[in-house]
């Protein structure tokens, strides 16, 4: 085949290096703009499995690559004048200049023909000699921009500034610098990457930038600003440029994340930056360019294999290692995007949360990383939460937790969850079996189900009600077990249905209207749930009266019943939450409009709820912190305000979940998908939350405990198919000071014998 590379980057070399180690009667010319030895960027990362994978594609370049990289193993985060050191990282570097030059030599041997200073046509008319034309010119690619509209570009442009320095201060660790300035907080990325250079980047919010007048600056002013913001890591080296022709504002970049529909448009081939970008804070640019390269040559000399399904491959293949990537990698762009949230932490809790930040590495990673390290995160959790230093390592999840005068034993929460197994909103055998079960299981803290403040409250006939004595009664006779058969405390879901309301039972069908025995319902509009629901009558001010009076009389009615806490539901498109979300309150009163407006009513229902309720007992209000609708919905930025405006009202805590509010909304799903939100309003509201939804491991607990990312959290599903989650995950942890029901000992101690025989056999 005869074939154009276009860009002689680490994707375009190495691509024709392993097209021609295939079969070297390809034909292949590689056309690069630059010179052969000037480059922009200093050095980049890798990790040992990428080495492999070039080991195993092409053993020459690859051992000479392998040879010449720095290893290290450390990571360090300075910040408020610490130094928090971790270890088993396993980094390795090497100079972009060096890795290009490996490549042009081992291209060159293998009969590339390479071109340099030669700036590639984005016109495909001007190939039309050769059978493949390869995109391979970078995140800026012309030729992809030439032919957008078939590649179905989507670009993102990231608010931060950043500018790649090369430094002679050898950094023997992984650092992060962060430093504050009169403008704003600013940090380096640096990284050694031979024996006497690092990389240094420099990183900061586009205030800062401005404010430090570096968007004015000449490149000598701003380089000597940054020597003397990061003096004291630089031991007297000089920041150095090779950006240098590039006027001072221009050469600090922000990022682009670019994603491509389609990877190839007739004989055009899309490669590595060109198709792709993953934020530097994740290194992992190159190691997406080589693997492409070995992918897209295998699959095109794969014998009998016609064209089109090779490309097809190519994509769907590399596409998915992408998608885990850039997801990875907006983890992290974001968390150095909102690093402001987190300058208040200690500075280990700062480092773990930077370490655990693209959520690829979790505790149990850095516990194989560095189990000293993260024994002592543990410790300083642990000591935190007790008030007292201690000695033994901890699972944060088991870290006891106080809300007022209410201490729970552990983090973990059993969510609350319909059961729809009551008759005219009367608990029964049912209820005290599953509540009993789940708070014999471990958790410290049990939800009931939303429990309905009147009859025409319900979702269904047969959700749970305490709105008569009958139910004071069997609520009571569940609580009292609760507390003498378990160390659980109880709390009381309070809600009412609104809009969502006279529907059927969960399985027969969410939130589909009843076929008979229908009840009137009422919202803060007129707007259904759904064409087929009921159109609900907007509610008058003495409708609003009568409601807040219902829950005043609920939480009265839980107090005698013994309840340990209570919850407000304003979540997921039910009566408050139909007055909070603006998709569907449309009144033109006092409460429509400004949040301030949508949030009179649920505020002042709590606010009577909070005087009904003992000083001394918490109260939390769970809120849908994203109607999934963009800027038509609430927010997550919202929900910081939402979450403010209920803890100035009482609450202690803010149950965050999200969505369920529009029926057309499109949730963003996956691993742990709703704790960013907890996370935003705790760290930028400073607001104690609780984060819920597709949490399931240990695991996921504690990394979400240990970065400061919720204050508990509640499971739900998990619990309905086990509701022994907590104590199976402390016999995972042989953590011995979860409450075990007596009576259960004997199960507990085999749990735990066999979980760390399996354990040790993986090892
Ligand atoms: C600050 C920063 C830090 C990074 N750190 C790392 C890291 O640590 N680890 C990592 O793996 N990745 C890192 N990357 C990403 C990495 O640099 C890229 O992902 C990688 O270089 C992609 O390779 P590529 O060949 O696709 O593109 P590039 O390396 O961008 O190569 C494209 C080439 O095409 C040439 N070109 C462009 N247009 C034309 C034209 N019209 N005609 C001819 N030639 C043209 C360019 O001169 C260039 O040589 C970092 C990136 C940045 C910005
Ligand atoms: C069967 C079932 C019933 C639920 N009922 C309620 C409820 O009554 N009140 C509430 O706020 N959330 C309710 N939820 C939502 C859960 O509390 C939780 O937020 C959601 O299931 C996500 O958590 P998970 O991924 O751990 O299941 C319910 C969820 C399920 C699965």
């Amino acid at each position: 085949m005869r074939i154009a590379c276009l860009g002689g980057g680490p994707a375009g070399l190495y691509f024709a290096i392993s097209m021609k180690l295939r079969d070297p009667a390809h034909n292949i010319d590689l056309y690069e703009r630059n010179r052969s030895d000037d480059t922009f960027g200093w050095g980049v990362v890798f990790s040992d499995q990428t080495v492999e994978n070039l080991m195993a594609n092409d053993p020459v370049s690859g051992a000479v690559i392998r040879d010449e990289f720095a290893h290290w193993d450390d990571i360090e985060v300075h910040i408020h004048g610490e130094t928090v050191r971790s270890s088993g990282h396993g980094f390795i570097g090497i100079g972009r200049k060096r890795l290009l030059n490996i490549l042009q030599g081992r291209a060159r041997a293998l009969g590339v023909r390479l071109h340099f200073e030669q700036e590639a046509s984005p016109d495909l008319a001007d190939w039309a000699g050769y059978d493949l034309v390869i995109a391979a010119d970078g995140a800026n690619s012309r030729i992809r921009s030439a032919y957008a509209t078939h590649f179905g570009v989507d670009t993102q442009l990231r608010r931060n500034r950043f500018f790649w320095f090369g430094t002679h201060k050898v950094f023997q660790a992984f650092t992060f610098a962060f430093e504050e300035t009169a403008a704003g907080w600013v940090w380096a990325h640096a990284y050694r990457f031979d024996d006497d250079f690092s990389t240094f980047i420099v990183e900061m919010a586009p205030e800062t930038w401005s404010g430090l007048g570096l968007d004015r600056m000449e490149q000598p002013e701003a380089i000597a600003l940054c020597e003397r913001i990061f003096a004291r890591y630089l031991d007297g080296h000089a920041l150095m440029s090779n950006a240098r022709h590039l006027p001072g504002p221009q050469a600090w970049l922000q990022f682009r994340r670019i994603i491509c529909e389609r990877w190839s448009y007739d004989n055009l081939i899309l490669l590595g930056d060109a198709a792709h970008t993953a934020h530097f804070s994740i290194g992992s640019g190159t190691k997406l360019a080589l693997e492409d390269a070995i992918k897209l040559a295998e699959v095109l000399n794969r014998p009998g294999l016609p064209r089109e399904r090779a490309l097809e491959e190519y994509r769907e293949e590399r596409n998915l290692e992408v998608l885990k990537l850039q997801n990875s990698a907006r983890n992290s762009t974001e968390w150095f995007e909102t690093v402001e949230r987190y300058l208040h932490f200690e500075p280990i809790q700062f480092a773990y949360s930077l370490l655990t930040r693209s959520q690829r590495v979790s505790h149990e990673n850095l516990r194989l990383r560095d189990k000293p390290w993260l024994e002592g995160v543990e410790r300083w959790f642990q000591s935190k939460a007790l008030g007292v230093p201690v000695n033994d390592p901890a699972p944060p999840m088991f870290a006891p937790y106080r809300l007022r005068g209410l201490r729970l034993d552990n983090r973990v929460v059993v969510s609350p969850m319909a059961m729809y197994s009551a008759r005219d909103g009367l608990p029964n055998d049912f209820h005290l079996v599953h509540y009993g079960t789940r708070a014999q299981g471990g958790a410290g803290l049990v939800y009931t189900e939303m429990t309905c403040v009147s009859p025409e409250g319900r979702i269904t006939p047969g959700c749970a009600g305490i709105y008569a004595d009958a139910h004071v009664r069997a609520w009571k006779r569940i609580v009292e077990f609760v507390h003498s058969n378990s160390r659980a405390k109880i709390c009381l879901q309070l809600g009412h249905s609104g809009p969502k309301g006279s529907t059927k039972v969960g399985w027969e069908g969410y939130d589909v209207p009843l076929e008979t025995g229908n009840w009137p319902v009422m919202a803060a509009s007129d707007v259904p749930w759904s064409p087929d629901n009921q159109v609900p009558r907007p509610m008058t001010r003495s409708d609003m009266d009568e409601v807040s009076d219902q829950f005043v009389a609920a939480v009265r009615r839980g107090l005698e019943a013994g309840f340990d806490m209570i919850e407000l539901h304003a979540a997921h498109g039910y009566l408050l939450s139909s007055f909070i979300t603006p998709l569907t309150n449309k009144r033109t009163d006092n409460y429509g409009g400004s949040l301030a407006n949508r949030l009179r009513f649920p505020l002042e229902v709590f606010r009577a709820m909070r005087e009904a309720w003992p000083a001394d007992r918490p109260m939390s209000v769970r809120i849908s912190a994203n109607d999934w609708m963009g800027e038509l919905g609430v927010t997550p930025d919202e929900a910081v305000r939402i979450g403010q405006a209920f803890a100035e009202a009482g609450a202690d805590l803010i149950d965050v979940s999200a969505g369920q509010t529009w029926a057309d909304c499109t949730p963003v799903y996956g691993r742990m998908f709703q704790t960013p939100f907890a996370d935003q309003i705790r760290n930028e509201g400073r607001v104690a939350t609780m984060a819920v939804g597709n949490i399931y491991e240990s695991d996921h607990v504690n990394s979400i405990l240990a970065a400061g990312r919720a204050d508990l959290v509640a499971l739900a599903r998990p619990h309905l198919i086990d509701p022994m989650w907590t104590l199976r995950a402390a016999a995972g942890h042989d953590y011995r000071g979860v409450h075990v029901p007596p009576q259960y000992l004997g199960g507990m101690a085999q749990l735990a014998r066999n979980l760390a025989r399996e354990a040790e056999l993986k090892a």
